[in-house]
């Protein structure tokens, strides 16, 4: 498969990964994590789907499409190494939904390099929170949860915050 083809494939998912999670999270409470704010089209994504959610963004170089950029007091800047942590301190366990798209599109290298990522999700994930990622995050708390139909296997990842 070209890395055309594979791009697009991902984005496909990434949509069906997000509508997906906007109904599972339907009724509970909690915030929405956007890890990684990029060229924005995801969190553009989740703010039309989930238009009542508190959706906080992440990012370390803001320079989204302008007409994604979040609202002042909802974009967190810095290292994520450094802001995840900081963000927890503040608000505990208070995601209902977070969604990692902090990658250079090569997974073998996403789970080396942002090796110390899933700690600071589990730590911000309220019990039974779900999070998806690009690639597949290793922590205890994560639970692995079958992605939707028309998601195939290994090319999204979703979780559920046991406890
Ligand atoms: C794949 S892009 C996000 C794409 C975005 N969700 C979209 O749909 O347009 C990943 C983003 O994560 C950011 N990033 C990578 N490592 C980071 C870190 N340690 N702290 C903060 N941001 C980081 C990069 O700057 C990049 O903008």
């Amino acid at each position: 498969m070209s890395r055309l083809d594979s791009f697009i494939r991902r984005l496909e998912a990434q949509r069906l990964m997000l509508d997906w999670a906007a109904a599972q999270i339907a009724g509970r409470p909690g915030l929405v994590l956007e890890l990684g704010l990029g060229n924005g089209r995801t969190y553009d994504h989740l703010r039309e789907i989930l238009p009542e959610r508190d959706i906080h963004v992440f990012e370390r170089d803001v320079g989204p499409n302008p007409a994604s950029m979040p609202p002042t007091g909802r974009l967190v800047v810095g290292d994520m190494a450094t802001t995840l942590p900081a963000f927890a301190t503040r608000h505990g366990r208070c995601a209902a939904l977070v969604h990692v798209d902090v990658t250079t599109g090569v997974p073998q290298r996403d789970r080396i390099l942002f090796a110390w990522l899933p700690e600071h999700v589990a730590a911000l994930a309220a019990p039974d929170a779900l999070i998806l990622s690009g690639w597949d995050l290793e922590h205890a708390a994560l639970v692995a949860v079958a992605p939707p139909e028309g998601v195939s296997a290994g090319r999204y990842f979703a979780y559920r915050r046991a406890g």
